[in-house]
């Protein structure tokens, strides 16, 4: 220590104490960033056959077109033996949810996000490794939202849960499939007298404000 001898005893301890400090954060952090996953960004634009299993125990399988580029996102929902309904959302926070038959069905609903970004589940925690629908996948959580999987190999979505209780299989991931313009036009009888539906409350949305609208509507169509 002779070299030291003009430094305090402390100061001497204080930087070695910070060079250990530092050392031990490198690592952490290296370590971190070796060994957690991050989900993969969504393609801007893909068409996706989903198999819905919702919270009320209803199986549907859903269309779903989405397109970031344009500012929409489209789920074409089939209750099983039921209805076929359309649900589809702009990024200016408006959604057209409507029946294309006999009964011309539509609810417009205004809400105060637009649809999924693409890179929706950055921040998300990585919760390890786990086989989901026969694939390796690794999943994450973003609390009171989603819990997501994703095959390791590949990096397709293999499923979803919402917090709501909906179950979400992805059945086909068609990546820069786009849906042709003249399907994204809502029947003349969504542009009716009635308001459109003002959407505040919903534990999505003021837990998440940045998020969005779950984007595979569960909730049934009034006349
Ligand atoms: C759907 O989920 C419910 C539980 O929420 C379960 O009882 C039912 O068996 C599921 N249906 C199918 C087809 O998996
Ligand atoms: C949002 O965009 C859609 C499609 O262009 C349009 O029909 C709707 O009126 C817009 N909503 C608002 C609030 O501007």
């Amino acid at each position: 220590m002779a070299e030291f001898s003009n430094f305090p005893k402390t100061t001497i301890y204080i930087f070695l104490l910070s060079i250990n400090l530092s050392a031990t954060f490198l690592i952490f952090f290296t370590r971190l960033a070796a060994s957690e996953p991050v989900p993969t960004t969504w393609p801007l634009q893909f068409h996706s056959i989903l198999y819905i299993n919702t919270s009320k125990g209803v199986n549907q399988v859903v269309d779903l077109w989405y397109d970031w580029p344009n500012g929409r996102n489209f789920n074409i929902i089939q209750k099983q033996l039921g209805e076929k309904l359309y649900d589809l959302e702009w990024n200016n926070g408006t959604s057209y949810y409507y029946t294309l038959d006999a009964n011309k069905k539509c609810t417009v609903t205004h809400f105060p996000v637009g649809i999924l970004r693409p890179n929706f589940l950055d921040g998300a925690k990585y919760l390890g490794k786990v086989n989901r629908d026969g694939f390796l996948c690794n999943y994450w959580e973003k609390v009171d939202f989603i819990t997501y999987y994703e095959d390791v190999e590949t990096k397709r979505p293999v499923a979803w849960n919402f917090f709501s209780g909906s179950r979400v299989h992805v059945i086909t991931f068609e990546v820069g499939k786009v849906l042709d313009d003249p399907n994204w036009q809502a029947p003349v009888y969504c542009f009716g007298k009635k308001k459109p539906i003002i959407q505040t409350e919903s534990p999505v949305l003021t837990h998440l404000p940045n998020l969005m609208r779950e984007f595979t509507t569960t909730t049934p169509l009034a006349t």
